[in-house]
């Protein structure tokens, strides 16, 4: 397959169309920002261990039964996936407090929740992603009752699965972000990425952070973080 136009760029990924209809390439970059674009930076390799991560995580969920764009990884850096219309909602789904929640709400962070928080923001990056709720989805029709249904039932189930996982892996599972979309025939599936720029990873014993709050808080060891927690789970798939 290959790379034909350029049909978007974003902050971390640029996205082509293919010779199919239905399938894109999605090249991944070592370009990283925060604060809706504000601070900006380079973590080089990120774009690797973020394209390969990703493909991972989704095929194992793909085996556990949620449908995903991914189809196929072509190298390094792209994938093929599959073309969707994406839902413009950032769902966040939340195990532990952190980030946006511990400032919102002024809970600590690491205070561990009773049970998982999920948390919709309107994908608008000239807005800023702002918080919303389900009625503000449907006035601003985001999406239908039933996508909406539909998105947090998989979302609480891949949060099961992905816990358990990085659990194996020595790893937390905070807090991440998924994005869906809508395949012609309206089947919602997960797309966009799964990585540590979308996730919050933390050490299960030391409680370091495994992901991209070392680049939001300048902590240091960023691209040390990104290998270790690549490393975590090749060394896992090869056990
Ligand atoms: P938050 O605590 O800053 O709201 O972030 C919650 C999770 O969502 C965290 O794992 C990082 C991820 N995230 C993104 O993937 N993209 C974003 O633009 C933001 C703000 C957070």
């Amino acid at each position: 397959m290959k790379k034909l136009k350029l049909l978007y760029e974003g902050k971390a990924k640029k996205v082509y169309q293919t010779e199919m209809a239905q399938r894109l390439i999605v090249e991944y970059k070592d370009d990283a920002t925060a604060f809706n674009g504000l601070k900006k930076g380079t973590i080089v390799g990120k774009g690797i261990i973020n394209n390969k991560m990703s493909n991972r995580l989704m095929q194992r969920l793909e085996d556990a039964g949620i449908p995903t764009h991914f189809v196929t990884e072509l190298n390094d850096r792209e994938t093929v996936v599959q073309r969707v219309s994406i839902v413009p909602l950032e769902v966040i789904v939340r195990n532990i407090a952190a980030g946006s929640f511990s400032m919102r709400y002024g809970v600590e962070e690491g205070t561990v929740f009773e049970q998982p928080t999920i948390e919709f923001s309107y994908k608008n990056d000239s807005l800023g992603d702002p918080l919303l709720n389900m009625d503000h989805a449907k006035a601003l029709k985001l999406a239908t009752d039933a996508e909406i249904a539909t998105i947090r039932t998989m979302a609480l189930r891949i949060n099961e699965i992905l816990k358990s996982f990085w659990a194996e892996c020595g790893v937390t599972l905070v807090d991440f972000k998924l994005e869906f979309g809508r395949l012609s025939d309206g089947t919602i599936i997960l797309a966009d990425e799964i990585s540590p720029d979308t996730c919050r990873l933390w050490d299960a014993k030391t409680g370091d952070k495994l992901d991209k709050d070392r680049f939001r808080r300048d902590l240091g060891g960023v691209e040390d973080a990104y290998a270790e927690i690549m490393r975590r789970l090749v060394s896992h798939d090869e056990k």
